[in-house]
C-alpha cells in the first residue's frame, strides 16, 4: 500500500467548522478515507455506497472482508433508501435510541454494494448522535460506512491519537474530535429476525429494549467460550480488542480476586518480570507489585466503559508480557465490558479461588514477651527470606506496657548482619491478632500457654519450634552482653530459614 499523508483537523463538536466538515465531506465524496469521532469510538469513515471504499477500508484497516462494515445515517427517512423489509418496531426503537449507540440490522436494498456488506445481504445502520459525525456523513452525501477506526485485531480507539498510532499514513484525514463519551462499540441489534436478537452487547442493553419493545434474544455464543458455534455477527469471531500482552481475566468474588492477583503479581516480581494489572480506584491500594492501572470506578461502570480500550492500549507501551484483570458483573454496561475483556483475553481465565486456596496463611505473626529483641528480630529474618507468597510479618509481645524501639543489642547485632530493627515499636498481643489467616508462632512455650488460656484452643498457635519440627532452644538474650544477642540471632537464623521453607513447602503441598 502506498503512503499517504494523513491530514489532521482539529474540530470542536460545540463549534463545528464548517470549513473542515466540506474538506472532508468532499474527501469521502472521492471516495478517500476519513476518520471521524462518534460518541461510541472513532469510526473510518468512507462512502458507504461505493464499493472501491469499502476495498479500500478493510485495506487500510488489514481487516478480512467478510466483515461487514456499519453504515451511518444521520437522518432517519436515509433509513428507506438502504434498507428494506424494515419491521414495525423500528420506529420505536429509533425513537428511543437514534441517534445513539444502536446499530440495527435490515435487509439491504440494492443501493448497497456487497463490498460494504462483506457480501452479505443484510446492512448494518446506526445513527449516531456525535454531532461532528452527523455533520460529517450530510457532508459526505448521507451514508458513511465506518468500521472502528482501529488496525483490525487492536483495540478500538477512543482518541484521534490512537487512530493516529494505527492508521496514520493509510487514510487521507483524521477528525480529532478529543476523547469519546461512551468508549465500547454500538450495540447491534438484528432486526431481521423476530424477536431481534443482540449480536453485540453496548450501551444499550437487553433491559433497555425489553421496556421499548418486550423481551430480545441475545446471541448465545457472546459470552461462552464454545468456539464451535459462530457469532451471527461477522466481526465477533476474531480475537480482538487486543493489546499486544496476553490479557488473562481472574474470576472470583471481588476480594478473592484481588487476593489471587496479589498472589500472581508477587510471583512475578521475584522472577523479575513483572505483570500488569487491571484494576478499580476502590481496588488499586490493594496491588503492591506490577504495573497497576486504575481502569475506572465500580461505582459507575460506565468510567471503566470509557477507559477500557486506552488502559489495553497503555500496556502496549509497558514491559509486561502478561495483564490480569478484575472482572464485572455482566449486567447493565456490565455485558458490554465483559464481552469486550473476554474478546481481548481471547477467552483466557483463571478462577481466583484456585490460587487462594493455595494460601493458608495470609499474615505470620512472632510473639515474645516484650516484643523487644527475639520477636522483631524473628520477622525481621523472616522478611529477608525468599517466600513464595507475601506476608503481613509482625511481632507482638505478652507484656507490652507502651511502645518502644527495639532493645539496642539487639539493634547492634542486626545491623552487624545487614538488617535493622529501626522502624520497629513494641506492640501488645491481642485478640485482633488471632484471626484465621494469620499464622502465631510464640519463641516460648509460655507465650502460646498465655495465649490459648486467655483466648481458649486455637488451631494457629505454635511455638516456632513445634512448627517446624525442630526443638533447638531459643536463648533469652535479655541483661547479657552483645555475644548472647549474636548467639540468638545465629540460632533464630536458623529456624527462619526452616521456617521459610516449610511456608513455601504449604504452598507446594495445595498445588
Ligand atoms: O460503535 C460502533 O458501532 C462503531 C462506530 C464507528 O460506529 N463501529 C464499529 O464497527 O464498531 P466495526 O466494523 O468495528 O464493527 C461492526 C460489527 C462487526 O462485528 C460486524 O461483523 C458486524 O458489526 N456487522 C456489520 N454488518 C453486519 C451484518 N449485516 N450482519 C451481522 N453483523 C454485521
Ligand atoms: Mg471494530
Amino acid at each position: 500500500m502506498n503512503f499517504m499523508e494523513t491530514k489532521i483537523r482539529k474540530i470542536d463538536k460545540n463549534q463545528i467548522d464548517e470549513k473542515i466538515i466540506e474538506e472532508a465531506g468532499a474527501l469521502l465524496r472521492e471516495g478517500k478515507l476519513v476518520a471521524f469521532p462518534t460518541e461510541t469510538v472513532y469510526g473510518l469513515g468512507a462512502d458507504a455506497l461505493q464499493e472501491e471504499a469499502a476495498r479500500k477500508t478493510y485495506e487500510a484497516k488489514g481487516r478480512p472482508s467478510d466483515n461487514p462494515l456499519i453504515v451511518h445515517i444521520a437522518d432517519y427517512e436515509d433509513l428507506k433508501k438502504i434498507a428494506v423489509n424494515i419491521p414495525p418496531e423500528t420506529d420505536m426503537l429509533a425513537a428511543h435510541f437514534w441517534p445513539g449507540p444502536l446499530t440495527m440490522i435490515f435487509e439491504k436494498s440494492d443501493v448497497v454494494p456487497y463490498g460494504t456488506t462483506g457480501g452479505l445481504d443484510t446492512v448494518a445502520v446506526r445513527m449516531p448522535v456525535d454531532p461532528v459525525a452527523q455533520a460529517l456523513i450530510r457532508a459526505a452525501g448521507g451514508f458513511v460506512s465506518a468500521p472502528s477506526a482501529n488496525t483490525s485485531g487492536r483495540p478500538s480507539p477512543t482518541t484521534a491519537q490512537h487512530v493516529e498510532e494505527d492508521l496514520s499514513g493509510k487514510i487521507d484525514m483524521i477528525l480529532d474530535g478529543g476523547t469519546v463519551d461512551i468508549g465500547l462499540e454500538s450495540t447491534i441489534l438484528d432486526m431481521t429476525v423476530s424477536p431481534p436478537m443482540i449480536l453485540r452487547p453496548g450501551a444499550i442493553t437487553a433491559e433497555m429494549f425489553e421496556k421499548v419493545i418486550g423481551p430480545v434474544d441475545v446471541d448465545k455464543t457472546l459470552l461462552s467460550e464454545d468456539s464451535t458455534q459462530a457469532p451471527k455477527a461477522p466481526g465477533m469471531k476474531y480475537r480482538h480488542y487486543a493489546p499486544k500482552a496476553k490479557l488473562i481475566i481472574v474470576e472470583g468474588d471481588l476480594r478473592e480476586e484481588i487476593l489471587a492477583i496479589r498472589q500472581i503479581a508477587y510471583e512475578a516480581d521475584r522472577k523479575g518480570q513483572p505483570i500488569g494489572i487491571i484494576a478499580t480506584s476502590e481496588t488499586v491500594p490493594f496491588y503492591n507489585h506490577g504495573i497497576v492501572k486504575n481502569i475506572g470506578t465500580r461505582e459507575n461502570e460506565k468510567t471503566i466503559a470509557r477507559n477500557l480500550y486506552s488502559v489495553l492500549r497503555e500496556f502496549d507501551d509497558e514491559n509486561v508480557d502478561t495483564i490480569y484483570s478484575e472482572s464485572f458483573a455482566v449486567q447493565g454496561i456490565g455485558t458490554a465490558i465483559m464481552n469486550r475483556l473476554e474478546k481481548a483475553a481471547g477467552h483466557l481465565r483463571i478462577p481466583a479461588s484456585e490460587i487462594v486456596k493455595l494460601q493458608k496463611y495470609r499474615k505470620v505473626t512472632f510473639v515474645s514477651g516484650t516484643d523487644s529483641a527475639r520477636g522483631p528480630m524473628a520477622a525481621e529474618l523472616l522478611r529477608h527470606c525468599d517466600l513464595k507468597q507475601e506476608y503481613v510479618i509482625n511481632s507482638r509481645g505478652i507484656v507490652v506496657l507502651f511502645p518502644e524501639p527495639a532493645n539496642q543489642k539487639a539493634e547492634a547485632i542486626m545491623k552487624s548482619a545487614q538488617m535493622t530493627l529501626a522502624d520497629h515499636s513494641s506492640l501488645q498481643f491481642d485478640g485482633e491478632d488471632i484471626q484465621e489467616d494469620t499464622l502465631v508462632l510464640t519463641i516460648d512455650e509460655s507465650q502460646k500457654e498465655k495465649i490459648l488460656s486467655e483466648y481458649g484452643e486455637q488451631d494457629n498457635v505454635f511455638t516456632l519450634n513445634e512448627f517446624i519440627g525442630d526443638d533447638t532452644e531459643i536463648p533469652d538474650p535479655y541483661g547479657k552482653p552483645l555475644t548472647a544477642y549474636g548467639e540468638c540471632l545465629e540460632v533464630l537464623d536458623k529456624l527462619i530459614k526452616k521456617l521459610a521453607d516449610k511456608l513455601n513447602s504449604l504452598m507446594e503441598e495445595e498445588k
